[in-house]
């Protein structure tokens, strides 16, 4: 099989390195892939946003199933646009990915369906919002109803911050018309949870569990970032846990997009907070998470091609998904400076010395090939993955393996699944 990855991160990297273990793929594109992706898959200059330009790609090269890494792209349209052309495409349609692409959208779902979650309001006007805001009780959340690069969510302390978060949003229009509609909602307090599922439309399979470390500093401060590194499974995340999420959030969320005319096929995720007051819903994501599928992945053991087209022909209940029993760490690299200012085209050195090796990976997401070197070109630019019997022996191996990787300006997370170990 012929299969085309959409995307240029560490999560595109992940899936072309599994897909590359199907003994069914006899070739596989990334568009646009990164210096990394290069080395297993050949990197095509189309960007996720040019639906047409893929589209007619997949078309001339007889492509047999295309992969779709980023939000973008699904929220427009591509899997509609592929599945009119008669091509095959894993994910979900537009409207099923407003799950993530409107958080309103998913909220209303989460009510309508009984799907816990932070209670919440909905505002397109400026002052009705801070009116509600000045009768609640703080910390708050305000969220951008649209696609904001993972930058939408705000935490808000005190009126002022609200006052700053909405102008930013709805008056200075930061992510355009992402902002104008505005989600309120309680703060969750609790520890975060990641849970990944299969869903061919109707039957649902989640992953294993896994947890993303969103803030830049150790010990979970300063500002959120796209993720700094991960690790799997989560041991808090019990049977009873795996149990609820699957009846009491993956099942109804399905069947309500179901029932609305939106049949999801993909993968679906469910961000979670394990507050005092049970298992609750932060977001729905229409995707594959970004560091979440680099400490997935290495832990599967069925052929990921196979899943792919079952989940689209949907008929998952015909396969059975099988996971390695390892823990997996994911710390990443990224640029000094990074989420705010940082600097591109640094030497990267060090990458040979984690070759070819059967309990560590070296995903890329911000990195390009500059002549004969390899140079960074992102915030996230590595992630440096190992695998181990338990999660104390994987951490200790990604680390090892970080130290021996240099650009200059380079920063990681000292405490990556720190909270996993006790
Ligand atoms: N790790 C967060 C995300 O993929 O959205």
């Amino acid at each position: 099989m012929k299969i085309l990855v959409i995307g240029s991160g560490g999560r595109e990297h992940a899936l072309v390195w599994k897909i590359n273990q199907s003994p069914k793929v006899s070739k596989i594109y990334c568009a646009p892939g990164n210096a990394g992706i290069s080395q297993l898959a050949q990197c095509i200059n189309i960007g996720p946003d040019k639906i047409m330009k893929l589209a007619d790609f997949a078309q001339k090269t007889k492509i047999d199933l295309t992969v779709v890494g980023p939000e973008l792209s699904l929220s427009m349209g591509i899997v509609d646009e592929f599945t009119k052309r008669g091509l095959k495409i894993f994910g979900p349609t537009k409207m099923a990915t407003e799950i993530e692409s409107s958080k309103v959208f998913s909220k209303h779902m989460m009510e309508k369906y009984n799907i816990p979650t932070a209670d919440y309001c909905t505002f397109t006007d400026n002052k009705e919002a801070l009116a509600y805001i000045k009768k609640s009780q703080f910390p708050l959340v305000l969220k951008a109803d649209g696609l904001a690069a993972g930058k939408g969510v705000f935490i808000v302390h005190n009126i002022e911050e609200a006052r700053t978060s909405l102008d930013s949003l709805m008056n200075e229009k930061i992510f355009g018309d992402a902002g104008l509609q505005v989600i309120v909602e309680d703060y969750l307090e609790g520890e975060e949870v990641s849970v990944l599922a299969f869903s061919d439309g109707q039957n649902v399979v989640p992953m294993v569990s896994s947890q993303d470390h969103k803030k830049i500093y150790d010990h979970d401060r300063g500002p959120n970032t796209g993720g700094m590194g991960a690790y799997s499974p989560v041991p808090f995340y019990d049977e009873n846990s795996k149990n609820k999420v699957l009846e009491d959030v993956l099942k109804p969320i399905i069947a309500g997009l179901k029932k609305e005319g939106r049949e999801y096929k993909g993968v679906i995720y469910a961000g979670l907070v394990f507050t005092k007051n049970g298992i609750k819903v932060l977001e729905f994501n229409a995707r594959f998470g970004d560091p979440e599928t680099q400490v997935l992945l290495p832990g599967l053991e069925t052929d990921i091609v196979e899943i792919f087209m079952a989940v689209i022909e949907g008929q998952l209940p015909k396969i059975v998904i099988k996971w390695k029993n390892n823990s997996i760490v994911c710390v990443v690299a990224a640029s000094g400076g990074y989420p705010t200012k940082y600097q591109k085209g640094k030497i990267i050195s060090g990458l040979e010395k984690l070759e070819n090796k059967n309990d560590i990976y070296v995903f890329h997401a911000g990195t390009k090939f500059q002549k004969e070197e390899i140079v960074t070109s992102g915030g996230r630019v590595l992630g440096i993955t190992a695998w181990a019997e338990n999660i104390n022996e994987a951490k200790k191996k990604a680390y090892e393996g970080i130290e021996k990787i240099y650009f200059e300006d380079i920063y990681y997370r000292k405490d990556i699944a720190l909270k996993a170990i006790k």
